[in-house]
């Protein structure tokens, strides 16, 4: 699918413009290109800082899809029948092969994916808040499916209408499983609503613990958003992170009462006049100190990250030595 990244120089290699006017003349193509709704592609000149905003976000979110598959992973052994561990095992790989289209969409503006992963290992680069907090449950990974998942269908959508031509096409299919990921969370949360006094608590108990970090997953509010201004004007971003808070909030309510779960905001209620639902305060400190690496789970997943990459050094080296081995036979048959 990416496999126009192999034929890109990249940026150094490219060099400058030769002179102002064909500088400004670029710069012309590129706005024209966006104020038209078009898309980049990996070939086009673009901005400086259009490719860093682009590489920012795609690496981070590439890191959220690989992270994310950890605490969900913790309950493979544990799954409570053969069927919901076949779901999680596939739920789990999907976002593995996220992670890959992820970091090969990224690759195509200029950066390797060691260079990503460095940045992952080393702690500088960020990965989505929620994935710090534990799963102490089994109605943890039904509500990681519905909810989780939920917000990550509501964030992703509008990226697959992303100008820049490979974050777009990924986000169509990562969009796809994301959808089947939500359903089989919220329908494994049904059946436990149909279950025993115990298994209801879990699912409400899970549903405390993880609302309000659903909500801040979505990102902080305009005035403390430095990147949504430049992202919404190049059509990165489509929706802003609050305007699409409030969509996931609206889209929610009917389906907790479906499944018969409280949400655990007693500011939670129908605004007429705004024809949306009006919630409560969302606690921004608690969020920060998470992204800043504070979490309760963030050391826990830096390390079992770190560790399960360098445990598979051994089956990249062997890949890497088969396609030496490969490449060298076939130049010696065709000589
Ligand atoms: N977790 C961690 N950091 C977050 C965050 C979150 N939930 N929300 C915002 N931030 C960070 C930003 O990365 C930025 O940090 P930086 O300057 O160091 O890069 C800072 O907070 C300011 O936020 P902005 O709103 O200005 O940043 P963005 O414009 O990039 O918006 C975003 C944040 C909405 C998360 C946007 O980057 C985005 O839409 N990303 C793509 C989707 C994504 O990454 N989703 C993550 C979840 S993926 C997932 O859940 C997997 C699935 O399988 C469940």
């Amino acid at each position: 699918m990416y496999t126009q990244s192999m034929d890109i120089p990249d940026a150094a290699e490219k060099g400058p413009p030769e002179s102002a006017s064909a500088a400004s003349e670029l710069a012309n193509a590129f706005e024209a290109r966006i104020d038209a709704d078009g898309r980049i592609e990996p070939q086009d000149w673009m901005p400086d800082n259009y490719r860093q905003t682009l590489v920012r976000q795609i690496s981070q979110h590439a890191h959220s899809e690989i992270v994310g598959m950890l605490p969900e992973g913790n309950w493979i052994s544990r799954a409570p029948s053969l069927k919901r561990k076949a779901i999680l095992i596939a739920k789990v790989q999907d976002e593995a092969g996220h992670g890959l289209y992820l970091y090969s969409a990224a690759e195509t503006l200029g950066t390797s994916r060691e260079q990503m992963l460095e940045g992952l290992h080393s702690g500088r680069a960020k990965y989505s808040s929620i994935f710090n907090y534990p799963t102490l449950t089994w109605a943890d990974v039904g509500v990681i499916g519905w909810l989780v998942d939920g917000a990550a269908i509501m964030n992703q959508v509008p990226l697959c209408r992303c100008s820049y031509g490979p974050y777009a096409r990924a986000m169509v299919r990562v969009c796809k499983e994301e959808s089947f990921h939500q359903r089989q969370g919220y329908e494994a949360l049904l059946v436990m609503m149909k279950g025993t006094d115990e298994q209801r608590a879990m699912v409400q108990d899970a549903t405390n613990r993880y609302w309000w970090k659903c909500l801040a997953m979505f990102g902080p509010p305009a005035a403390d958003s430095p990147h949504s201004a430049l992202a919404m004007r190049w059509g990165i971003k489509r929706i802003s992170n609050d305007e699409l808070r409030q969509k996931f909030v609206d889209a929610t309510v009917p389906q907790a009462k479906v499944l018969g779960v409280t949400l655990p905001d007693p500011d939670l209620k129908w605004n007429e006049a705004r024809q949306h639902y009006d919630y409560g305060e969302i606690d921004w400190q608690e969020f920060w100190t998470t992204v800043a690496g504070n979490g309760p789970c963030n050391k826990e997943r830096l390390a079992t990250r770190v560790k399960a990459h360098s445990d598979g050094q051994w089956v990249r080296d062997a890949a890497m030595a088969y396609a030496r081995k490969y490449r060298e036979r076939t130049i010696t048959e065709a000589v």
